[in-house]
C-alpha cells in the first residue's frame, strides 16, 4: 500500500480524542480563535479546542452583535486558523441565518469544512432536524445552549439564562435531545453552574462551558475577554490572564493550565 508522507508528525485531535477525554474526567480547554498567529501560539501552550467564533463580528469587526458576520467571513477566518495549529482541534460557528434549512446548513458546514478546513461546526439552539440532517451528512457538530448570541434581538440584552425551574428543564430537555440527534460536543452559555453541573453528568458528550461554572468537561472564553483587550466591561465570568502574566503566550498557558487544575472558572465568575 503507497506510504503517504506526513507534513507534521503532530495530529490534529479528532471527536474521538475529546470523548476520551471526558471518560478519563480531563478537562479540555478551549479559547476562540481568529488568526494564524494567534492559532499557531495557542496550538503550542496546549489549548485542546480552538473555536473560531462569530463573536469575531464583534470583537474583530467591531459590530455591536454577531449578526452581520457573513459565511464567507467565517471560511476565511476558519482558514486562517486550522493553516497554522497543529494539535488543536478546530470548530467553526454557523452564522446568523446560514443554518435556517437543512439544505443552507449542508451547504455553509460544507465551505466551512472543505474551503476552511473546520473539523466541527457549531450550531446554536435546538435545532434537532438540522442536527440530525448534518450528522448524517458526516458534518460533526457542536451545540450551543443558554445565552444564544444570535438571538439577541429576541433576548434583548445579554444576560444569564436558565435560572427559574421552566427553563432549566427546557435546558435539560434540548440538551439531551441534542444528544440524540447526535451532537458530538455541547456549549452551555450563561447559565446557573448547578444546571450546567447536571446537564454535564447526564450527557455522554462533552460539555464546554463559558460562564456556566466548574463543573462542565471544559470551558471556552473569548480570547480578546481574556487578555483584557475587548471594549468594553469584561464580562463575569471571564478572567484577564494577561494582568498578572510575563507574555500573551504564558497568558494563555495559565488559562490551560487554570482549567486542567480546575482552578478556573472560581465561584466569582461563575452564577
Ligand atoms: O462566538 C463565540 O465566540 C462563541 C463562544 C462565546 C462560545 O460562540
Amino acid at each position: 500500500m503507497m506510504q503517504y508522507p506526513s507534513i507534521s508528525p503532530v495530529k490534529p485531535l479528532t471527536v474521538t480524542d475529546l470523548a476520551a477525554m471526558k471518560l478519563k474526567g480531563e478537562k479540555i480547554s478551549c479559547l476562540t480563535a481568529y488568526d494564524a498567529s494567534f492559532s499557531a501560539m495557542m496550538d503550542e501552550a496546549g489549548v485542546d479546542i480552538l473555536l473560531v467564533g462569530d463573536s469575531l463580528g464583534m470583537v474583530v469587526q467591531g459590530h455591536v452583535s454577531t449578526l452581520p458576520v457573513s459565511i464567507e467571513d467565517m471560511v476565511y477566518h476558519t482558514r486562517c486558523v486550522a493553516r497554522a495549529r497543529k494539535r488543536s482541534f478546530v470548530v467553526s460557528d454557523l452564522p446568523f441565518m446560514s443554518y435556517a434549512t437543512q439544505a443552507s446548513a449542508a451547504e455553509n458546514a460544507a465551505k466551512l469544512m472543505q474551503d476552511g478546513g473546520a473539523q466541527m461546526v457549531k450550531l446554536e439552539g435546538p435545532r434537532l432536524e438540522v442536527v440530525s440532517f448534518l450528522v448524517d451528512q458526516g458534518v460533526p457538530v457542536c451545540g450551543h445552549l443558554g445565552l444564544l448570541p444570535q438571538s439577541i434581538n429576541q433576548l434583548g440584552s445579554y444576560r444569564v439564562q436558565g435560572k427559574g425551574n421552566k427553563e432549566a428543564a427546557k435546558i435539560i430537555d434540548d440538551a439531551l435531545r441534542l444528544e440524540q440527534a447526535g451532537a458530538s460536543l455541547l456549549v452551555l452559555e450563561c447559565i446557573p453552574s448547578t444546571l450546567a453541573g447536571k446537564i454535564t453528568d447526564q450527557l455522554q458528550i462533552p460539555v464546554i462551558g463559558i460562564g456556566a461554572g466548574p463543573d462542565c468537561d471544559g470551558q471556552v472564553l473569548v480570547l480578546y475577554d481574556m487578555l483584557g483587550i475587548s471594549a468594553g466591561k469584561r464580562p463575569r465570568f471571564s478572567r484577564n490572564y494577561l494582568q498578572d502574566a510575563a507574555s500573551v503566550e504564558a497568558a494563555v498557558k495559565t488559562y490551560v493550565d487554570d482549567i486542567k487544575s480546575g482552578a478556573f472558572p472560581a465561584p466569582e465568575h461563575s452564577f
